[in-house]
């Protein structure tokens, strides 16, 4: 086996800037906690690898979800949370997410989020997958997460005090005696006089850095994610959980067998509003599979779309919304029927074309309930943490509601344990960068061997396929390689998690042990370096279970 690298061949650093914190990322969790902390820290830095908000929850469709309904409480949001999780969430993350959501929501709104109401001028709710009630509070029809970032893009800019850099990809934390944080190198491109690599040095580091998505060869991520934070934590020595539960939304359009990528996603509020899918007959899908039909969690639609796809021998699904009609389209998903339209698709006549594709991670870096990872002065939220919130399988629009309530925390503890700027220890790291050329198999190797169905084969055949990539070193320094290396890293340690859980539960299904939620993997895969430099992966089993499995 090849050892991975343990921080970036990047050379040395050109430029330095010393600040109180650094946040990594400029999403819901990142832009939140800056505006949280911006009355509390003296010198708060935002760096963010494309321009301000260019991540993932702009991209959010459906919508945020909190019991602000009438008749919905938040114990009965819990529920569903836990139920869509599969046991395998931490029940103290649950309850801050259900019971801290609303008042999350209103301060979006107090920052100039406008969210659609109904004809009585309140919040308008709709319903997603797994869901009881109308909950999911959305904007301009369909272009949520938009919405959000427009809204917290304009308070950041209005926030003198928050200085932001753009085009700035993070490389690795640079570590103090103690093993806590000192700062991190990153690498900048076109902002003049900081061009290259450069060294902030920090008293804390909050990662907010979003997801893996890039992993997967069809993703409906976009291309900045990947899994940056996650691997420079792990390199850092913080511990990552539940890496092996990634998400497959089950409804991204399907545009042939060369799509690679992001792909378009055609939102579950789609199938909330009416919509269902349908076989190559015509015949409903989702009847009799689940008491919530086509609403039914979404590991288990994308579940019951991969069985007919390998069942019939054809790439995808249907997902009808003929019914809604054209005036529905245009007023409640105008954004989905602009995408459907630019392939050719009129929604409103024609079946939409539909395949699972990643979405979201629901393990990475592991926080407590507020925000600290295993390093001291590390804290990560959002796509990028796990706090346990989403267990084996995330409930929908709850992302955006985890970014959103635990950025908040973070902001409320983080003042109060600003360590003192550290000097920067020497570095006995292996330095490394592995080669980008490898980028697309490993892709492919892991949407086919690591994706929605799994077996100790595939699995294993994956490993060897990353090794293989983990062997050859990048001949030019620069994004490409360190992204690479990043995805080599991540994409190892999830399907080594994957290979050690050996039974299917929520979106991790193993096709050679199908029995679901076996009381024996009651618990969690972690993540972390041993001292040669290795992976090493333990069961760590939830305190009511034995840990018999082993
Ligand atoms: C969707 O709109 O279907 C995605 C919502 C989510 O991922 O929570």
């Amino acid at each position: 086996m090849h050892t991975l690298p343990g921080r970036l061949d990047a050379g040395e650093p050109g430029w330095t800037e010393t600040v109180d914190v650094v946040i990594v990322g400029s999403g819901i969790a990142g832009l939140t906690a800056a505006l949280r902390l911006r009355d509390q820290v003296d010198r708060i830095l935002v760096v963010t690898k494309d321009i301000l908000g260019n991540g993932s929850t702009q991209w959010a469709q459906g919508g945020i979800a909190a019991a602000l309904g009438e008749g919905d409480t938040p114990d009965q949001h819990e529920v569903d949370t836990l139920v869509a999780g599969a046991g395998a969430c931490d029940l103290d993350a649950v309850r801050v997410l259900v019971q801290e959501g609303a008042e999350a929501v209103r301060e979006l709104i107090s920052w100039g989020t406008n969210f659609d109401l109904d004809p009585d001028g309140n919040l308008s709710l709709t319903r997603e997958g797994g869901h009881h009630r109308d909950r999911i509070v959305h904007a301009h029809g369909d272009a949520t997460g938009a919405e959000i970032q427009r809204a917290l893009n304009e308070a950041v800019r209005r926030a003198p005090e928050i200085l932001v850099y753009e085009h700035t990809m993070v490389l690795d934390l640079v570590l103090a005696e103690d093993g806590g944080v000192a700062g991190l190198t990153v690498h900048v491109v076109g902002e003049g006089e900081r061009d290259g690599v450069g060294l902030v040095r920090a008293r804390a580091v909050l990662l907010a850095a979003g997801g893996l998505g890039q992993v997967f060869s069809q993703t409906t991520n976009p291309a900045v994610n990947t899994a940056d934070g996650m691997a420079l934590a792990l390199r850092a020595g913080a511990r990552l959980r539940d890496l092996e539960f990634v998400q497959f939304h089950p409804t991204v359009m399907y545009l042939g067998p060369d799509s690679h990528g992001q792909q378009p996603l055609i939102s579950e509020a789609v199938r909330g509003e009416g919509a269902f899918l349908v076989d190559w007959d015509g015949s409903r899908l989702m009847e009799g599979v689940h008491e919530l039909a086509d609403l039914a969690p979404r590991d288990v639609v994308a579940k019951r779309i991969m069985q007919r796809m390998l069942e019939t021998g054809h790439p995808n699904m249907w997902l009808d919304a003929r019914h809604l009609g054209r005036e529905f389209w245009e007023r409640r998903f105008p954004t989905i029927l602009a995408s459907c339209e630019s392939h050719g698709i009129d929604p409103a006549t024609d079946l939409i074309p539909v395949a699972p594709a990643c979405h979201y991670a629901s393990g990475g870096v592991h926080t407590d309930l507020w925000g600290r990872s295993s390093v001291a002065g590390l804290y990560a939220t959002g796509e990028v943490a796990c706090s346990g919130v989403h267990g084996a399988n995330r409930l929908a629009s709850n992302s955006l509601l985890d970014g959103l309530v635990f950025s908040r925390r973070v902001a409320e503890v983080l003042p109060g344990e600003l360590r003192p700027l550290a000097e920067p220890a020497a570095d006995l790291r292996t330095v490394g960068a592995l080669s980008g050329a490898g980028r697309r198999e490993l892709q492919e190797t892991m949407s086919l061997q690591a994706g929605v169905l799994r077996s100790a084969t595939g699995l294993g055949e994956a490993l060897a396929d990353l090794d293989k990539l983990a062997g050859v070193d990048a001949t030019a320094l620069g994004p490409d390689a360190w992204e690479t290396t990043n995805l080599i890293t991540i994409s190892t340690a999830l399907t080594q998690s994957a290979l050690l859980r050996q039974e299917t539960r929520g979106s991790h299904w193993r096709e050679d042990f199908p029995e679901r939620d076996d009381a024996r993997w009651a618990g969690h895969c972690d993540v972390t370096v041993g001292p040669d430099g290795a992976l090493d992966v333990d069961f760590i089993p939830s305190p009511a279970t034995d840990g018999a499995h082993a």
